[in-house]
């Protein structure tokens, strides 16, 4: 028996993408110290619109929203899956509050810093808001405050995207199961658009996503020992107009092996052989309608930046439907 200790997600993770052919890595590894900054960089770029486009249509759209979410003045808990620190959706909190609109505000997050600031921004800006943060696991202690609230999900930033087909409907259902009929979810979607406008959001000159993207193989040779040179990958981004898919490569410069001094893991790489790294999903209306049919939902509210780049789509939680496949001695005929 071995006494090596356990090997912790990321190292299995990565060694099961790394094996794969083509070989892959998981995009939730981006976000390390390094990769967190350059994703605050890369939201200010000028060719990078979603930030700005989703901010624009909150900013410009919330009485549409408020109007969707509490027609009837109903209280509600406004849910956002992966809050970060909050600044995003602060000033909707704000104009909502303003509105006096009757809501609680529910941040998830994974990390306890992000939400220890966003706690003193709220209490900075919106003193007397009620804002209960919960730490951790998108859906780990999901609970209903009270039955007298609505609750409505947020699923800002395009996020959705990162996932693939079946992922995203897999995650979509989830948070269908935690619902009861008639509440809500907010999602952030960004558009099918010129091809040539989404390779510049996804390459920008400035080469600070290829950076981004690079980042990864810098914290693989910290966290797992690996001996990645990063002069010899390159940041690749294509779009496919046909799915809608951006997707984001490593490109190996050579042919070159590349190994780990921690975990049993010696790749081979030829020249030109690819590391697939991030899929950015981008949708139109028949696909996010097919989606929202496919997890439970119906879509409500459409809502899009003036240049229709981007959208913000509200969807209300319906009845089940019975699927026939899954009903015993259903027929295929
Ligand atoms: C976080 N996510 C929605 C970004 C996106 O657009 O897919 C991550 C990103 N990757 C490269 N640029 C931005």
């Amino acid at each position: 028996m071995s006494n090596a200790p356990p090997l912790n997600e990321l190292t299995l993770r990565v060694i099961a993408g790394l094996k794969q052919t083509p070989k892959r890595l998981p995009a939730m590894y981006f976000y390390d110290e390094e990769g967190s900054r350059l994703f605050q960089r890369i939201m200010q770029l000028p060719g990078y619109y979603l930030t700005e486009a989703e901010r624009e249509i909150l900013t410009r759209q919330w009485p549409r929203l408020l109007d969707a979410f509490a027609p009837d003045g109903r209280p509600f808990e406004l849910i956002e899956l992966g809050s970060g620190d909050g600044s995003k959706t602060l000033d909707l909190c704000a104009a909502f509050a303003h509105a006096k609109a009757d809501f609680v505000y529910v941040p998830v997050d994974i990390s306890p810093h992000a939400l220890n600031s966003l706690i003193r921004n709220f209490d900075q800006r919106l003193p007397g808001q009620q804002v209960r943060p919960r730490m951790g696991d998108y859906f780990y202690g999901w609970h209903r405050h009270s039955d007298t609230h609505r609750q409505i999900v947020m699923f800002m930033g395009s996020n959705l995207g990162n996932m693939d087909r079946d992922e995203a409907l897999g995650f979509l259902r989830m948070i269908r199961s935690h619902m009861q009929e008639g509440d809500g979810l907010l999602l952030g979607l960004d558009l099918m658009k010129n091809p040539h406008t989404l390779l510049n959001a996804y390459n920008d000159p400035d080469g600070v996503t290829a950076a981004f993207n690079l980042n990864l193989l810098t914290r693989l040779n910290r966290e797992l020992g690996m001996n990645f040179r990063l002069d010899r990958f390159s940041h690749y981004a294509s779009y496919s107009p046909l799915d809608g898919a951006a997707r984001s490569f490593l490109v190996s410069q050579d042919s070159q092996t590349v190994h780990s001094t921690r975990v049993d893991l010696s790749l081979r790489f030829e020249a030109g052989e690819v590391i697939y790294t991030e899929q950015s999903q981008k949708y139109n209306q028949a696909m996010i309608q097919q989606m929202a049919q496919d997890s439970g939902f119906a879509p409500a509210l459409h809502l899009q930046d003036p240049q229709g780049r981007y959208c913000v789509s509200f969807w209300q939680a319906i009845k089940p439907a019975i699927v026939r496949h899954m009903l015993p001695n259903a027929s295929h005929a």
